[in-house]
């Protein structure tokens, strides 16, 4: 009797298990993304020597995201960087250590160091290099490694961010032509996110690009149809094809550019950009 009241424990436990295993890899359609400060606390097993860094994560968010959570495959929710499996010792081990399994994975100290700080020297400008502790991006000790936590002071805790793809419409009012847009958000967020939500600041809610006094005009102005034309820019086609359209032209541009330059050289062509230039790459879909 018991032995099976165990049985029955131990498959319901590895049930359990087994599902969240499946719930973490499903891919999901949004995720909570925090805006503020967040502290970079390392494990308390460790003994550490600096100050923990805070830094706002609303500051960086204008950036992109793969910046620092390279692993992300903006699916699935996005792992802590000191995961198992990822960055999970504190210091690099020394050079004369016998080389264990883990080996190629930087530390917590390294990889931070690597991702925070080499940005950082990179944002220097020359005034800067000259006096480092001016930088408004830190690179000396204790511009990161302070006491002084930051207040927090945004109004959102953090942001609902939509993954996967989602269908862009023509607005009820317009008249249209064409089917609508199957467009992969996810895709595009090796993108800085300003490049599509260019009036962010990083710490508020993201607006709908045809919210009100944004791009909300459904038609065009009278005099003219023309979408490069400033009267046309809160008409929302000019948003879309201004900004969409323009970035997979360009990038078809520089492939055709690269791929002259490349068998002058007797180079073989560069890859192929994936961003959609004809017409039912991008509207293919029903509404
Ligand atoms: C400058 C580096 C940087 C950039 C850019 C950045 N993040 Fe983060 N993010 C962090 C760090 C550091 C943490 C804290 C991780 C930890 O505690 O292990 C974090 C935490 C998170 C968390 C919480 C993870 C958890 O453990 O619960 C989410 C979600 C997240 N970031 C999403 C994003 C998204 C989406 C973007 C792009 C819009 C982004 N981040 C851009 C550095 C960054
Ligand atoms: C892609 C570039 C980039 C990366 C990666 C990056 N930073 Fe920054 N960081 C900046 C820039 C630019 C500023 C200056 C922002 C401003 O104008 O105030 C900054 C500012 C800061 C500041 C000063 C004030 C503030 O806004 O919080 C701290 C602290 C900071 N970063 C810590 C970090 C840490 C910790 C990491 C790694 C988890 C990190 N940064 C990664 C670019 C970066
Ligand atoms: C751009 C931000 C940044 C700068 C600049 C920076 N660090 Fe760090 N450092 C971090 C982060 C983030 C961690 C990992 C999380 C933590 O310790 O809070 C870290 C971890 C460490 C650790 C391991 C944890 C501990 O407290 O023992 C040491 C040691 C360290 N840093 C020393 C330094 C020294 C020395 C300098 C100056 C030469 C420096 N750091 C400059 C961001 C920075
Ligand atoms: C990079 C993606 C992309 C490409 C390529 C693209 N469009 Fe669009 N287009 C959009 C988006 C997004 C909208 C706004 C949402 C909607 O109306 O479905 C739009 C709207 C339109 C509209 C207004 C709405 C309608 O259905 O009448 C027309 C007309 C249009 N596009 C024509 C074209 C034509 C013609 C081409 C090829 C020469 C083209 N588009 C190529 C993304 C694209
Ligand atoms: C290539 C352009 C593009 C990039 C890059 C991009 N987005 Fe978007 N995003 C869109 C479009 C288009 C919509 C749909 C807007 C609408 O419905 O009017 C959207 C919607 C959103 C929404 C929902 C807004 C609402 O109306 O509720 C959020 C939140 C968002 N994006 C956040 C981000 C963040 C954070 C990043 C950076 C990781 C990012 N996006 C990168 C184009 C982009
Ligand atoms: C800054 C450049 C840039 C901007 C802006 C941009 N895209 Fe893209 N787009 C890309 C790149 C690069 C890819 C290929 C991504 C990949 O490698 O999967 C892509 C891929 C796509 C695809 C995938 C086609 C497929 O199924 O293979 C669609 C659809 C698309 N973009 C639509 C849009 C729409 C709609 C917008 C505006 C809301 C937009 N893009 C804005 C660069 C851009």
């Amino acid at each position: 009797m018991k032995r099976s009241v165990l049985l029955i424990i131990i498959t319901l436990v590895m049930l359990l298990a087994n599902t969240s295993l499946l719930i973490a890899r499903e891919p999901i359609s949004s995720i909570e993304v925090p805006v503020k400060d967040i502290t970079i606390t390392v494990p308390s097993h460790f003994t550490t020597k600096k100050e923990p860094v805070s830094f706002s994560h609303s500051t960086h968010l204008p950036y992109s995201c793969i910046d620092c959570h390279h692993n992300w495959d903006r699916v699935s929710p996005i792992q802590g960087c000191m995961t198992s499996g990822c960055h999970e010792k504190l210091m690099p081990s020394p050079p004369t250590a016998t080389p264990s399994k883990g080996k190629k994975v930087m530390s917590i100290t390294g990889a931070y160091h690597k991702a925070c700080r080499g940005c950082h020297r990179e944002q220097l400008s020359e005034k800067e290099r000259k006096n480092p502790k001016e930088a408004a991006a830190p690179v000396e000790c204790a511009g990161c490694h302070t006491n002084t936590i930051p207040e927090n002071e945004y109004a959102i805790e953090s942001f609902t961010l939509p993954l996967g793809d989602m269908i862009l419409s023509a607005p009820e009012e317009a008249y249209t032509k064409r089917l609508a847009v199957n467009f992969p958000h996810g895709r595009h967020f090796d993108q800085e996110c300003q490049t599509c939500h260019h009036d962010w600041d990083g710490d508020s809610e993201i607006e709908g690009c045809m919210t009100a006094d944004c791009h909300d005009q459904a038609l065009p102005d009278e005099s003219t149809g023309d979408i490069n034309d400033p009267v046309n820019v809160q008409y929302y086609l000019t948003a879309y094809h201004k900004v969409c359209y323009q970035c997979h032209k360009d990038l078809k541009k520089q492939e055709k550019r690269l791929t002259k330059i490349n068998m002058e050289a007797g180079k073989p062509a560069p890859a192929e950009s994936k961003a959609p230039v004809k017409c039912g790459g991008c509207h293919n879909v029903e509404n």
